[in-house]
């Protein structure tokens, strides 16, 4: 996601600035922007679309000076990547800036109420009514920044991480955060902020972690602390031993295991305000499709590749389950040269993370050509897939760095559970019962995947136990089922073991044959609906002295009996539990690697992004 940095101080504030952000580029941006107060007292920017060599040449070109200024890295997810989107942003007469991180729910009802104050907004993003409604703070009589910031948030929902300076008070930035991370760093006679520790790891090892909802003033000489009431809180002051290579990946091994432990964030994000607040509707943004169309629908295809293929099987299953549409999913690299039967009551969706598959993009083409209205499910906000869509939904998974795909794929899996009830609501084939429960449910989801991150020791001790196995079976029923490909998936990508996703129930068909006492078959059996079936299948895994691992559900004691391993997971609805029962799949498949000393984050022979055919 997005990157902060700020700085106080005596020293050059450009160049240090600059540097912050080069250590935050791995997090991903697509535009970025400085501001500094200069030595004239005015408040000076630059901002620029692209990589920060073209904010580096503007820079060098025109020059900023100054000894306090914020600097930011952009990760579009409201508005396109541009560079009047980029931040800084700043209040009508130019002498606040502010930049933040995270996602401004309410930010299109804050917007109409500025609106009719008389402010004109010169950006797309939710960032700009936060520096509004700190200049309608000091105009309604805040003493000062830090009193108008403190005014402000308290009309935010959502999250964020912001950092702001005022032409006025020119030996300050105002710090606060929720939900979005954001440090002090404390130097001798100089001070930072930062979203990141990489950020400033050369310059201090120094570091104050700011809690949600408090807000700091850091000056060059110190840090105060505040929480949102306007008291003062003490925060510990932390060393950080770490190196920097493992504080970019937030003190995790690798970018693959901090992505997977993301994903509860990951989840909320995608959920985040769409759900209307009296709970009764899906708010999907404009998708550019009438109820009339939605109505109409005979058939959606579901067009992708990789784990976001496997997601869109189960986003195949939800659709079934909860509405009379016909759904049929497909690899893009099939797709795009089948003749599919495509009609003007056709839906076709794609799901990608990169938005730049060129498979999907040429599948797209294709349905668009033939008439069809395209929806995509996209986490790369600004890509190809994106732009020619005719309606998006955006997973907020933030960027992806792990070449195995983790919480773009939970992301996905919330987005396709929105989409379908936002089908199944207009055409009336979701009552106002079932649908407030599986909001509620889906609205659990983040905390109860956290709750399955807290056993990763347990499922690593499993993984010790298999990594010298040469072949796995992953074995699921109905919405487990392509989770069960989605972790043979994992598992073969970074540890290069064989491993075969299979239906349950297919496994006597052939692949039975395999079993022995050496054959790792890790079952999915949470599934309330077919759990008996599902029983009878590990029963035959058994039979042939097959070694398994099962992901049950809390309190399941029947599993114990028959499996050499359980993992526990929180009990769900079986169409959302998808999203609980793949984490301990792609731990796993982690702690595998891991122990098969492979290369986790760039797996042999594998691209993030397929962008050729
Ligand atoms: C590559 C990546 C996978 C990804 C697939 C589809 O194979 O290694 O992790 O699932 O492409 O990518 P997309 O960006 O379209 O989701």
């Amino acid at each position: 996601m997005c990157g902060i940095i700020g700085y106080v101080g005596d020293k050059e504030a450009v160049p240090i600035l600059m540097d912050g952000l080069k250590r935050l580029e791995y997090r991903g941006y697509d535009s970025a922007g400085i501001v500094v107060i200069d030595a004239c007292g005015e408040v000076r920017m630059m901002k620029r679309e692209g990589k920060l060599k073209v904010l580096e040449d503007g820079l060098a070109e025109h020059g900023l000076r100054g000894t306090l200024g914020l600097g930011h890295t952009r990760w579009a997810t409201h508005g396109s990547p541009s560079e009047v989107n980029a931040h800084p942003h700043f209040s009508s007469d130019g002498e606040i800036a502010v930049v933040h991180n995270g996602i401004i729910e309410n930010f299109l009802e804050l917007r109409a109420e500025l609106e009719g104050k008389g402010h004109t907004f010169a950006s797309e993003t939710d960032t700009e009514v936060i520096v509004r409604l700190v200049e309608e703070a000091l105009k309604g009589g805040a003493p000062d920044l830090e009193a108008a910031v403190r005014a402000s948030l308290r009309k935010l929902k959502g999250q964020y991480a912001v950092g702001l300076l005022r032409r006025k008070e020119p030996d300050k930035i105002v710090a606060a955060r929720l939900d979005s991370p954001l440090i002090v760093g404390l130097g001798d006679g100089e001070n930072y902020i930062a979203s990141d520790v990489p950020a400033i790891l050369n310059r201090t090892r120094k570091v104050i972690y700011l809690e949600n909802e408090e807000i700091a003033v850091v000056t060059a000489d110190g840090c105060r602390v505040t929480d949102i009431e306007g008291n003062e809180t003490v925060r510990e002051v932390k060393e950080i031993t770490w190196d920097i290579d493992a504080a970019e990946k937030g003190g995790y091994e690798k970018f693959m295991l901090k992505e997977i432990h993301e994903q509860p964030q990951a989840v909320s994000k995608t959920i985040m305000g769409r759900i209307s607040t009296d709970g009764k509707e899906i708010l999907m943004g404009d998708l550019n499709v009438t109820p009339e169309e939605i109505r109409g629908l005979r058939k959606i295809f579901i067009i992708s590749c990789g784990t976001a293929f496997y997601a869109s099987n189960i986003g195949r299953y939800l659709l079934e389950h909860y509405t009379n549409i016909a759904v049929e999913v497909d690899f893009s690299s099939e797709f795009r040269y089948r003749n599919p039967k495509l009609s003007k009551q056709t839906l076709v969706m794609t799901v990608t993370q990169s938005g730049e598959t060129a498979d999907t993009i040429a599948s797209l083409r294709m349905a668009k050509e033939k008439g069809c209205k395209v929806i995509s499910v996209v986490n790369v906000v600004g890509s190809t897939i994106d732009r020619e869509s005719d309606g998006v939904i955006y997973t907020r998974a933030g960027p992806e760095i792990g070449v195995a795909s983790t919480k773009a794929y939970t992301a996905q899996l919330a987005a396709l559970f929105l989409f379908t009830l936002w089908v199944g609501r207009m055409r009336g084939e979701i009552d106002d019962g079932r649908f407030r429960e599986l909001v509620d449910e889906l609205q659990r989801i983040p905390a109860k995947v956290e709750r399955v991150l807290e056993k990763e020791r347990h499922i690593r001790s499993v993984a010790e136990k298999y990594y010298r196995a040469t072949n796995a079976f992953f074995l699921g029923r109905g919405f487990n089922f392509p989770n069960a490909m989605e972790g043979a998936l994992k598992l073969k990508e970074i540890s290069y073991m064989h491993a075969e996703g299979y239906a349950a129930g297919e496994m006597k068909h052939g692949p039975i044959a395999l079993i022995d006492e050496h054959f790792p078959v890790v079952c999915i059996c949470t599934g309330a609906n077919k759990y008996d079936k599902m029983l009878s299948n590990i029963k035959e895994v058994q039979a042939r002295k097959g070694r398994i691992i099962a992901i049950a559900t809390e309190g399941d004691d029947r599993v114990k009996d028959i499996a050499d391993d359980v993992i526990y997971v929180p009990e769900t609805v079986e169409p959302l539990s998808p999203l609980i029962n793949v984490v301990p799949l792609q731990l796993f498949a982690y702690y595998i690697a891991l122990e098969r000393g492979c290369d986790i984050d760039k797996p042999r022979n594998l691209a993030k992004s397929v962008t050729v055919e």
